[in-house]
């Protein structure tokens, strides 16, 4: 059974944003413009990809850092918790991003042979903005 932590929800709120399409014959190709599509600055960029079959990535929350997530190839879940509830939203397109606020815990799965996950994100690396263990996460939404 799932547990939550009744934690307050924020105003904050996970959005899917449709990305521009230009139909080709060639090919089709997609884009995003910091300024346009993303909600916030971005300072860095990395990619998740050759994940083995039935292997969950993430399960952890940042505190400062905002993402935004593209299935560029293939398709995976991403599963916020908001500590009230969790919502499944399946990325399988390359012309759909994900942008998760700071402090949901979130976890990455299902993902499809070859897929590959681009994210971009506010903030630099910094081991010291996660948090990896769910009850100091539920203990931090509620003071949020
Ligand atoms: P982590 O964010 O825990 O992976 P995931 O959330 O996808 O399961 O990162 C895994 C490792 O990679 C960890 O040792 C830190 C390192 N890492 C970087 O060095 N730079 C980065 O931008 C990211 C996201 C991770």
């Amino acid at each position: 059974m799932t547990k939550y932590c009744n934690a307050e929800k924020t105003l904050l709120v996970p959005q899917i944003i449709q990305l521009p399409k230009i139909l080709d014959k060639r090919g089709n190709l997609s884009f995003f413009e910091n300024d346009n599509h993303i909600p916030f600055a971005i300072k860095r960029t990395y990619w998740i990809y050759d994940v083995p079959g039935g292997e969950v990535r993430g399960s952890h929350a940042y505190r400062e850092s905002e993402e935004f997530i593209v299935a560029l190839s293939g398709s995976f879940d991403v599963v916020l918790d908001d500590g009230n509830e969790k919502k499944v939203y399946s990325l399988n397109r390359s012309y759909y991003g994900l942008y998760i606020p700071r402090m949901y815990w979130r976890e990455i799965n299902n993902f499809s042979t070859n897929s590959l996950a681009l994210v971009v994100s506010n903030t630099e690396y910094n081991e010291d903005d996660y948090i990896r263990d769910y009850g100091e996460f539920c203990t931090m939404r509620k003071n949020l």
